[in-house]
Protein backbone atom coordinates (compact mmCIF):
# COMPACT_ATOMS: atom_id res chain seq x y z
CA UNK A 1 0.00 0.00 0.00
CA UNK A 2 1.54 3.26 -0.87
CA UNK A 3 -0.11 6.16 1.60
CA UNK A 4 -1.98 8.00 -1.13
CA UNK A 5 -4.40 4.78 -0.97
CA UNK A 6 -6.67 4.40 2.12
CA UNK A 7 -7.17 1.41 3.69
CA UNK A 8 -10.21 0.97 5.54
CA UNK A 9 -9.33 -2.31 6.64
CA UNK A 10 -7.39 -1.45 9.55
CA UNK A 11 -8.26 0.84 12.38
CA UNK A 12 -7.89 4.88 11.62
CA UNK A 13 -5.93 6.93 13.65
CA UNK A 14 -5.77 10.68 13.86
CA UNK A 15 -3.85 13.39 16.05
CA UNK A 16 -3.22 16.80 15.68
CA UNK A 17 -0.63 19.49 16.80
CA UNK A 18 -1.04 23.05 16.19
CA UNK A 19 1.73 25.40 14.29
CA UNK A 20 2.08 27.79 17.30
CA UNK A 21 6.05 27.25 17.66
CA UNK A 22 8.60 24.56 17.85
CA UNK A 23 7.40 21.27 19.41
CA UNK A 24 8.33 20.48 23.03
CA UNK A 25 9.83 17.43 24.63
CA UNK A 26 6.13 17.35 26.04
CA UNK A 27 4.73 17.39 22.37
CA UNK A 28 7.39 14.46 21.57
CA UNK A 29 6.83 12.49 24.70
CA UNK A 30 3.31 12.59 24.84
CA UNK A 31 2.17 12.39 21.13
CA UNK A 32 4.03 12.71 18.42
CA UNK A 33 6.75 9.72 19.52
CA UNK A 34 3.84 7.67 20.32
CA UNK A 35 2.33 8.07 16.68
CA UNK A 36 5.33 6.74 14.81
CA UNK A 37 4.89 3.07 16.74
CA UNK A 38 1.52 3.11 15.62
CA UNK A 39 2.07 3.56 11.47
CA UNK A 40 2.14 -0.39 10.75
CA UNK A 41 -1.07 -1.82 11.99
CA UNK A 42 -3.18 1.54 11.02
CA UNK A 43 -4.17 3.92 8.31
CA UNK A 44 -2.72 7.30 10.12
CA UNK A 45 -3.76 10.83 9.82
CA UNK A 46 -1.94 13.42 11.00
CA UNK A 47 -2.98 17.24 11.03
CA UNK A 48 -0.84 20.55 11.23
CA UNK A 49 -4.16 22.78 13.10
CA UNK A 50 -3.22 26.39 11.45
CA UNK A 51 -6.82 26.77 11.77
CA UNK A 52 -6.67 26.15 15.85
CA UNK A 53 -3.38 28.29 15.90
CA UNK A 54 -5.28 31.58 14.94
CA UNK A 55 -7.60 31.26 18.13
CA UNK A 56 -4.36 32.87 20.14
CA UNK A 57 -2.37 35.87 18.31
CA UNK A 58 0.12 34.69 15.22
CA UNK A 59 1.72 36.69 12.83
CA UNK A 60 0.85 35.67 9.12
CA UNK A 61 4.49 34.99 7.76
CA UNK A 62 5.34 33.17 10.99
CA UNK A 63 2.35 30.92 11.00
CA UNK A 64 3.29 29.94 7.47
CA UNK A 65 6.99 29.22 8.36
CA UNK A 66 6.04 27.04 11.34
CA UNK A 67 3.63 24.54 9.16
CA UNK A 68 6.89 24.12 7.16
CA UNK A 69 8.69 23.54 10.34
CA UNK A 70 6.23 21.23 11.95
CA UNK A 71 6.03 18.49 9.15
CA UNK A 72 9.76 19.12 8.79
CA UNK A 73 9.49 17.89 12.66
CA UNK A 74 6.77 15.37 12.31
CA UNK A 75 8.65 13.39 9.70
CA UNK A 76 12.67 14.16 11.30
CA UNK A 77 10.39 12.27 14.72
CA UNK A 78 9.52 9.15 12.59
CA UNK A 79 6.50 9.56 11.05
CA UNK A 80 7.24 8.33 7.76
CA UNK A 81 4.93 9.99 4.56
CA UNK A 82 4.77 6.35 2.59
CA UNK A 83 3.28 5.02 5.73
CA UNK A 84 1.13 7.79 6.97
CA UNK A 85 -1.33 10.83 5.83
CA UNK A 86 0.31 14.80 7.04
CA UNK A 87 -1.91 17.58 6.06
CA UNK A 88 -2.59 21.04 6.80
CA UNK A 89 -6.20 21.62 8.41
CA UNK A 90 -7.05 24.65 6.31
CA UNK A 91 -6.33 22.23 3.17
CA UNK A 92 -8.84 20.19 3.65
CA UNK A 93 -12.48 21.21 3.48
CA UNK A 94 -14.64 19.65 5.90
CA UNK A 95 -13.00 21.00 9.42
CA UNK A 96 -14.74 23.84 9.95
CA UNK A 97 -18.04 22.54 8.25
CA UNK A 98 -18.41 19.99 10.91
CA UNK A 99 -17.34 21.90 13.79
CA UNK A 100 -20.52 24.35 12.80
CA UNK A 101 -22.83 21.32 12.44
CA UNK A 102 -21.53 20.72 15.69
CA UNK A 103 -21.15 23.73 17.31
CA UNK A 104 -25.02 23.61 16.92
CA UNK A 105 -25.48 21.02 18.92
CA UNK A 106 -22.78 22.04 21.68
CA UNK A 107 -24.16 23.45 25.01
CA UNK A 108 -22.40 26.83 25.71
CA UNK A 109 -22.08 25.74 29.67
CA UNK A 110 -19.58 22.58 27.90
CA UNK A 111 -17.33 24.74 26.57
CA UNK A 112 -17.09 27.58 29.26
CA UNK A 113 -16.67 24.39 31.52
CA UNK A 114 -13.22 23.04 29.65
CA UNK A 115 -9.92 23.76 31.47
CA UNK A 116 -8.09 24.61 28.87
CA UNK A 117 -10.55 27.75 27.82
CA UNK A 118 -10.23 28.37 31.68
CA UNK A 119 -6.58 28.76 31.59
CA UNK A 120 -6.43 30.84 28.11
CA UNK A 121 -8.87 33.13 29.20
CA UNK A 122 -7.16 33.62 32.82
CA UNK A 123 -4.18 34.45 31.16
CA UNK A 124 -5.99 37.64 29.30
CA UNK A 125 -7.13 38.44 32.29
CA UNK A 126 -10.35 37.06 32.60
CA UNK A 127 -11.64 35.22 35.41
CA UNK A 128 -14.50 33.26 36.01
CA UNK A 129 -16.28 30.94 38.98
CA UNK A 130 -16.45 27.58 38.90
CA UNK A 131 -20.16 27.46 38.00
CA UNK A 132 -20.25 28.48 34.16
CA UNK A 133 -23.54 30.01 34.69
CA UNK A 134 -22.48 31.88 37.16
CA UNK A 135 -19.62 34.25 35.06
CA UNK A 136 -18.43 36.71 37.74
CA UNK A 137 -16.41 39.24 35.65
CA UNK A 138 -14.01 41.35 37.83
CA UNK A 139 -13.40 44.85 36.39
CA UNK A 140 -9.93 43.75 34.48
CA UNK A 141 -12.05 40.62 33.70
CA UNK A 142 -14.76 42.77 31.73
CA UNK A 143 -12.52 44.48 29.57
CA UNK A 144 -10.46 41.63 29.18
CA UNK A 145 -13.81 39.34 28.04
CA UNK A 146 -13.70 41.87 24.99
CA UNK A 147 -10.84 40.62 23.56
CA UNK A 148 -11.23 37.05 23.88
CA UNK A 149 -12.56 35.85 20.92
CA UNK A 150 -15.08 33.11 20.38
CA UNK A 151 -13.08 31.07 18.39
CA UNK A 152 -11.28 30.30 21.85
CA UNK A 153 -14.28 29.21 23.59
CA UNK A 154 -15.36 27.25 19.93
CA UNK A 155 -11.74 25.39 20.09
CA UNK A 156 -12.94 21.74 21.11
CA UNK A 157 -15.19 22.08 18.75
CA UNK A 158 -13.41 22.64 15.89
CA UNK A 159 -11.32 19.25 17.39
CA UNK A 160 -14.05 17.32 17.62
CA UNK A 161 -14.93 17.98 14.03
CA UNK A 162 -10.98 17.22 13.39
CA UNK A 163 -11.63 13.85 15.07
CA UNK A 164 -15.44 12.89 13.76
CA UNK A 165 -14.25 13.82 9.99
CA UNK A 166 -12.11 10.96 9.57
CA UNK A 167 -14.48 8.56 11.94
CA UNK A 168 -11.12 8.03 13.90
CA UNK A 169 -11.00 5.02 15.87
CA UNK A 170 -8.14 6.23 18.02
CA UNK A 171 -6.82 9.21 19.00
CA UNK A 172 -2.64 9.38 20.85
CA UNK A 173 -2.80 12.58 23.00
CA UNK A 174 -1.62 14.27 26.18
CA UNK A 175 -3.22 13.79 29.03
CA UNK A 176 -4.45 17.82 28.53
CA UNK A 177 -6.70 16.92 25.52
CA UNK A 178 -8.31 14.16 28.04
CA UNK A 179 -11.60 16.40 28.16
CA UNK A 180 -11.75 17.71 24.99
CA UNK A 181 -11.50 14.32 23.97
CA UNK A 182 -14.48 13.42 26.46
CA UNK A 183 -16.00 16.25 24.84
CA UNK A 184 -16.23 15.31 21.39
CA UNK A 185 -17.24 11.70 22.10
CA UNK A 186 -20.31 13.40 23.77
CA UNK A 187 -20.83 14.90 20.39
CA UNK A 188 -20.81 12.28 18.63
CA UNK A 189 -23.21 10.41 20.92
CA UNK A 190 -25.47 13.17 20.87
CA UNK A 191 -25.40 13.54 16.77
CA UNK A 192 -26.03 9.12 16.24
CA UNK A 193 -28.49 9.81 18.75
CA UNK A 194 -30.33 12.53 16.89
CA UNK A 195 -29.85 11.78 13.33
CA UNK A 196 -28.85 7.60 13.58
CA UNK A 197 -25.30 6.35 13.50
CA UNK A 198 -22.99 8.15 11.71
CA UNK A 199 -19.88 8.71 13.60
CA UNK A 200 -17.24 6.30 15.22
CA UNK A 201 -17.00 7.04 18.87
CA UNK A 202 -13.57 7.37 19.14
CA UNK A 203 -11.20 6.42 22.31
CA UNK A 204 -8.33 8.31 23.60
CA UNK A 205 -4.55 6.84 24.00
CA UNK A 206 -2.22 8.13 25.91
CA UNK A 207 0.58 6.60 27.22
CA UNK A 208 1.77 5.70 30.43
CA UNK A 209 5.10 7.73 30.58
CA UNK A 210 5.35 11.16 29.08
CA UNK A 211 1.60 12.04 29.18
CA UNK A 212 2.23 15.09 31.12
CA UNK A 213 5.43 16.53 31.03
CA UNK A 214 5.60 19.80 33.41
CA UNK A 215 7.87 22.99 33.08
CA UNK A 216 11.58 22.97 33.89
CA UNK A 217 10.90 26.16 35.63
CA UNK A 218 7.24 25.13 37.42
CA UNK A 219 7.09 21.94 37.88
CA UNK A 220 3.64 22.42 38.63
CA UNK A 221 2.69 23.76 35.15
CA UNK A 222 2.24 22.13 32.10
CA UNK A 223 5.25 22.18 29.37
CA UNK A 224 4.06 24.22 26.80
CA UNK A 225 4.85 25.74 23.51
CA UNK A 226 4.81 28.96 24.20
CA UNK A 227 6.26 29.54 27.54
CA UNK A 228 7.68 33.03 27.58
CA UNK A 229 10.28 31.74 30.04
CA UNK A 230 13.12 30.54 27.46
CA UNK A 231 14.14 28.00 30.95
CA UNK A 232 10.66 26.34 30.63
CA UNK A 233 10.59 24.37 28.01
CA UNK A 234 12.35 22.20 26.18
CA UNK A 235 12.38 21.89 22.37
CA UNK A 236 13.59 18.76 20.54
CA UNK A 237 15.42 21.05 17.83
CA UNK A 238 17.53 22.22 21.12
CA UNK A 239 21.16 22.07 20.64
CA UNK A 240 23.36 19.56 23.69
CA UNK A 241 24.25 23.33 25.11
CA UNK A 242 20.82 24.27 25.43
CA UNK A 243 19.68 21.13 26.81
CA UNK A 244 22.38 21.26 29.15
CA UNK A 245 21.40 24.84 30.54
CA UNK A 246 18.03 24.30 31.04
CA UNK A 247 18.56 20.73 32.46
CA UNK A 248 20.94 22.53 35.13
CA UNK A 249 18.57 25.44 35.87
CA UNK A 250 15.39 23.46 36.47
CA UNK A 251 13.99 23.41 39.36
CA UNK A 252 14.01 21.16 42.23
CA UNK A 253 12.85 20.10 45.41
CA UNK A 254 13.68 20.62 48.99
CA UNK A 255 15.69 17.79 50.56
CA UNK A 256 18.29 15.67 48.69
CA UNK A 257 16.39 12.59 47.97
CA UNK A 258 15.53 11.26 44.33
CA UNK A 259 12.37 9.99 44.21
CA UNK A 260 8.66 10.53 42.81
CA UNK A 261 6.48 12.45 44.85
CA UNK A 262 3.65 14.72 45.10
CA UNK A 263 5.52 16.96 47.37
CA UNK A 264 8.87 16.84 44.63
CA UNK A 265 7.14 18.04 41.57
CA UNK A 266 10.54 19.05 39.85
CA UNK A 267 12.45 15.56 40.68
CA UNK A 268 9.24 13.77 40.08
CA UNK A 269 8.95 15.84 36.45
CA UNK A 270 12.81 14.81 35.96
CA UNK A 271 12.86 11.22 36.82
CA UNK A 272 9.13 10.83 34.31
CA UNK A 273 11.21 12.52 31.31
CA UNK A 274 14.10 9.97 32.32
CA UNK A 275 11.70 7.15 32.39
CA UNK A 276 10.04 7.84 28.81
CA UNK A 277 14.07 8.13 26.93
CA UNK A 278 15.23 5.63 29.03
CA UNK A 279 12.35 2.78 29.36
CA UNK A 280 13.36 2.14 33.14
CA UNK A 281 10.02 2.47 35.66
CA UNK A 282 10.27 5.41 37.94
CA UNK A 283 11.20 2.52 40.86
CA UNK A 284 14.35 1.22 38.97
CA UNK A 285 15.47 4.94 38.58
CA UNK A 286 14.69 5.99 42.13
CA UNK A 287 17.15 2.70 42.86
CA UNK A 288 19.54 3.56 40.14
CA UNK A 289 20.07 7.77 41.81
CA UNK A 290 19.70 6.13 45.97
CA UNK A 291 22.55 7.84 47.58
CA UNK A 292 23.33 10.32 44.80
CA UNK A 293 22.93 13.93 44.07
CA UNK A 294 20.42 16.12 42.06
CA UNK A 295 23.44 16.95 39.80
CA UNK A 296 24.14 13.29 38.88
CA UNK A 297 20.84 13.04 38.02
CA UNK A 298 20.74 16.00 36.14
CA UNK A 299 23.93 15.06 34.08
CA UNK A 300 22.63 12.01 33.24
CA UNK A 301 19.18 13.42 32.54
CA UNK A 302 21.20 16.11 29.80
CA UNK A 303 23.09 12.96 28.24
CA UNK A 304 20.00 11.38 27.94
CA UNK A 305 17.91 13.72 25.97
CA UNK A 306 20.89 15.04 23.94
CA UNK A 307 21.73 11.35 22.56
CA UNK A 308 17.76 10.76 22.47
CA UNK A 309 16.89 14.09 19.67
CA UNK A 310 20.24 14.27 17.77
CA UNK A 311 18.50 11.77 15.16
CA UNK A 312 15.69 14.07 14.80
CA UNK A 313 17.90 17.20 15.10
CA UNK A 314 20.07 16.03 12.31
CA UNK A 315 17.26 15.05 10.24
CA UNK A 316 15.28 17.96 11.03
CA UNK A 317 18.22 19.76 9.62
CA UNK A 318 18.32 18.39 6.09
CA UNK A 319 14.21 18.02 5.48
CA UNK A 320 13.63 22.00 6.46
CA UNK A 321 16.29 22.95 3.53
CA UNK A 322 14.17 20.68 1.21
CA UNK A 323 10.93 22.61 1.25
CA UNK A 324 9.93 21.55 -2.17
CA UNK A 325 9.70 18.14 -0.38
CA UNK A 326 7.79 19.21 2.59
CA UNK A 327 5.43 20.51 0.25
CA UNK A 328 4.84 17.34 -2.01
CA UNK A 329 3.98 15.41 1.54
CA UNK A 330 1.36 17.72 2.31
CA UNK A 331 -0.52 17.83 -0.89
CA UNK A 332 -0.34 13.74 -1.08
CA UNK A 333 -1.50 13.92 2.51
CA UNK A 334 -4.81 16.59 1.78
CA UNK A 335 -5.32 14.60 -0.99
CA UNK A 336 -6.45 11.56 0.67
CA UNK A 337 -7.36 13.22 3.84
CA UNK A 338 -9.68 14.95 1.35
CA UNK A 339 -11.54 11.94 -0.16
CA UNK A 340 -12.50 10.52 3.75
CA UNK A 341 -13.80 13.80 4.72
CA UNK A 342 -16.13 14.38 1.68
CA UNK A 343 -17.76 11.49 2.10
CA UNK A 344 -17.96 11.51 5.97
CA UNK A 345 -18.79 15.35 5.61
CA UNK A 346 -21.46 14.05 2.88
CA UNK A 347 -23.23 11.61 5.15
CA UNK A 348 -23.33 14.14 7.18
CA UNK A 349 -25.30 16.60 5.12
CA UNK A 350 -27.60 14.15 4.22
CA UNK A 351 -28.42 13.20 7.78
CA UNK A 352 -28.90 16.88 8.97
CA UNK A 353 -31.55 17.43 6.35
CA UNK A 354 -29.43 19.71 3.97
CA UNK A 355 -30.52 19.18 -0.07
CA UNK A 356 -28.29 17.52 -2.59
CA UNK A 357 -26.54 20.41 -4.53
CA UNK A 358 -28.32 19.70 -8.07
CA UNK A 359 -25.09 19.34 -10.61
CA UNK A 360 -27.50 19.93 -14.23
P1 LIG B 1 -0.86 20.88 21.05
O1 LIG B 1 -0.33 21.45 19.80
O2 LIG B 1 -0.92 21.74 22.26
O3 LIG B 1 -0.06 19.59 21.47
C1 LIG B 1 0.15 18.52 20.56
C2 LIG B 1 0.15 17.22 21.34
O4 LIG B 1 1.14 17.25 22.38
C3 LIG B 1 0.56 16.92 23.64
N1 LIG B 1 1.22 17.70 24.69
C4 LIG B 1 1.82 17.18 25.76
N2 LIG B 1 1.99 15.93 26.18
C5 LIG B 1 2.68 15.73 27.34
N3 LIG B 1 3.20 16.74 28.08
C6 LIG B 1 3.05 18.03 27.70
N4 LIG B 1 3.57 19.00 28.41
C7 LIG B 1 2.34 18.30 26.49
N5 LIG B 1 2.02 19.43 25.82
C8 LIG B 1 1.33 19.06 24.72
C9 LIG B 1 -0.90 17.31 23.51
O5 LIG B 1 -1.71 16.59 24.41
C10 LIG B 1 -1.19 16.94 22.06
O6 LIG B 1 -1.49 15.57 21.95
N6 LIG B 1 -5.80 20.68 20.79
C11 LIG B 1 -4.61 20.05 20.33
C12 LIG B 1 -4.48 19.98 18.82
C13 LIG B 1 -5.61 19.31 18.13
C14 LIG B 1 -5.90 17.91 18.13
C15 LIG B 1 -7.01 17.76 17.26
C16 LIG B 1 -5.34 16.82 18.79
C17 LIG B 1 -6.48 19.92 17.29
N7 LIG B 1 -7.32 18.97 16.77
C18 LIG B 1 -7.56 16.50 17.02
C19 LIG B 1 -5.90 15.58 18.55
C20 LIG B 1 -6.99 15.41 17.70
C21 LIG B 1 -3.43 20.84 20.84
O7 LIG B 1 -3.52 21.97 21.19
O8 LIG B 1 -2.28 20.20 20.79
Amino acid sequence: MTASTPNTEKPVILSCAQPSGMLTLGNYLGAVRNWSEMLEKSECFFGIVDLHAITTPSQPAKLRQNVYECVAQYIASGLDPEKCHQFVQSHVIGHTELAWILTCITPIGELQRMTQFKDKAAKLGFKSSDDPEDIKFTHAGARAQASINAGLLCYPVLMAADILLYNADLVPVGEDQRQHLELCRDLAQKFNHQYSETFTIPKPYMPKTGSRIMSLADPTKKMSKSDENERASLYILDKPDQIKKKISSAVTDSGSDIKADENKPGVTNLLGIHSALSNKTVEELEEHFSGKGYGVLKNELTELISESLKPVREKYDDLIKDKKYLKSVLRQGAETAQKRAYKILGKVYRKVGFPERDRG
